[in-house]
């Protein structure tokens, strides 16, 4: 069995349940993810524990990103990072297919394992499946110590603390954060200018400002999740850097609170979700400016047309989102590339809320286990 944090040796602060404490822990995991880590004067990043040469790290070709679950989830926003900021080819794989699947790996591709408790069998499977076949090996990992941590050859902490809600949240934007990180690092031995790298370092630097804003919306939030508590499937749609924000949100409502939902790339809709608009089926749009907005204002234009209620996470700056949205839920502006951090948050409250309303075990969930240590 792993070491597992139990929760009576963490406190809650006041807080109803772990996974609200945590929610509400992310300014501050987020400064923890990124501590020592900005190098202002070289407008880059910095990691102690990669283990690599600068030359081996420059030769770089191909990187996979695996895990489960959540973890997943920011590998998804790790490949649009990655591939923009690096243009480095990403693949992202589930690593419960990935340990089985034998792919063709070339020379030069380095694997980062994803995971929050270090101990996901899978995703330790798959990263020794690929250390064997002689590949480079990190691990991007919350607990210190864990067997994933050991099994790879170096990796990078999230310092983002006990994680006990069994559905993450803080373990989430600060894995999304370590690999915005990793992201400028790679950009700055490749394509990324000088000035490049310190305006995303500047960016980054707000981020706890704005994760701490985005967090205000938590009343407004209670009142949306009052209104939907009794539907029975909801749709997440988002494009971009916020379609694995769709994806997330539907993973955790349907974790804590037993509802059916599914993300979906907003313009997949017309191939197939759009089916299921009737007027109780609520469609969560994540739709901070950026450019996308309009494709995506259509699309939700398209849902209020065949009768489905709009919930829409959106830009402070954004007034004509009322006209076709039911409820809006405002978030503070920042660059497109850090949108996942923040966009999140009212989604992370969203699924609290109404499993709350609903009365289900938040902390617990059923059939559900924080650390998945068997196949
Ligand atoms: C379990 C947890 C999820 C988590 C996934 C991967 O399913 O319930 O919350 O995302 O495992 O866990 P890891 O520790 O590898 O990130």
């Amino acid at each position: 069995r792993p070491l597992e944090t139990e929760s009576n040796e963490v406190s809650l602060e006041g807080f109803d349940h772990y996974m609200l404490k945590e929610i509400y822990e992310q300014p501050e995991s987020i400064r923890n993810a990124m501590r020592g880590r900005l190098d202002e004067q070289d407008a880059t990043a910095v990691f102690g524990g990669l283990n690599l040469t600068p030359q081996q790290l420059r030769g770089v070709e191909r990187i996979i990103l695996t895990g489960c679950g959540t973890s997943w989830h920011s590998a998804l926003v790790g490949e649009y990072l990655i591939e923009e900021l690096a243009r480095i080819p990403v693949s992202v794989e589930y690593a419960s297919e990935l340990r089985y699947r034998n792919p063709p790996i070339d020379n030069n591709t380095l694997v980062f394992g994803i995971t929050q408790s270090g101990e996901t069998a899978d995703t330790l499977a798959a990263l020794r499946e690929t250390k064997r076949k002689g590949h480079r090996t990190l691990a991007i990992c919350n607990v210190v110590a864990s067997s994933i941590a050991q099994a790879a050859d170096g990796g990078v902490y999230l310092h983002a603390g006990p994680e006990i809600g069994v559905a993450s949240t803080k373990a989430y934007t600060s894995q999304c954060c370590v690999l915005a990180m990793l992201a400028l690092y790679f950009g700055r031995m490749r394509h990324l200018s000088y000035e490049g790298g310190k305006r995303i370092i500047e960016e980054m630097q707000q981020l706890p400002g704005a994760v701490q804003q985005a967090l205000t919306c938590d009343v407004q939030v209670r009142d949306v999740a009052q209104k939907y508590k009794d539907v029975s499937n909801v749709l997440y749609l988002g494009r971009q850097y916020n379609f694995p924000t769709a994806l997330e949100g539907a993973l955790k409502l349907k974790e804590i609170s037993y509802i059916h939902a599914e993300g979906y790339p907003a313009a997949e809709m017309k191939h197939g979700p759009i089916a299921l608009v009737d007027e109780h089926t609520p469609s969560v749009f994540i739709i901070p400016h950026g450019t996308t907005y309009e494709k995506v204002l259509a699309n939700m234009e398209e849902v209020k047309a065949r009768g489905g209620p709009v919930i829409a996470i959106a830009s402070h700056e954004d007034p004509q989102i009322e006209s076709i949205a039911d409820d809006v839920i405002r978030i503070p502006s920042v660059p497109e590339i850090l949108q996942p951090i923040v966009s999140v948050v009212p989604l992370q409250l969203l699924s609290y809320h109404i499993a709350l309303l609903r009365g289900c075990d938040v902390d617990k969930p059923r059939n559900l286990a924080k650390s998945v240590t068997v196949e």
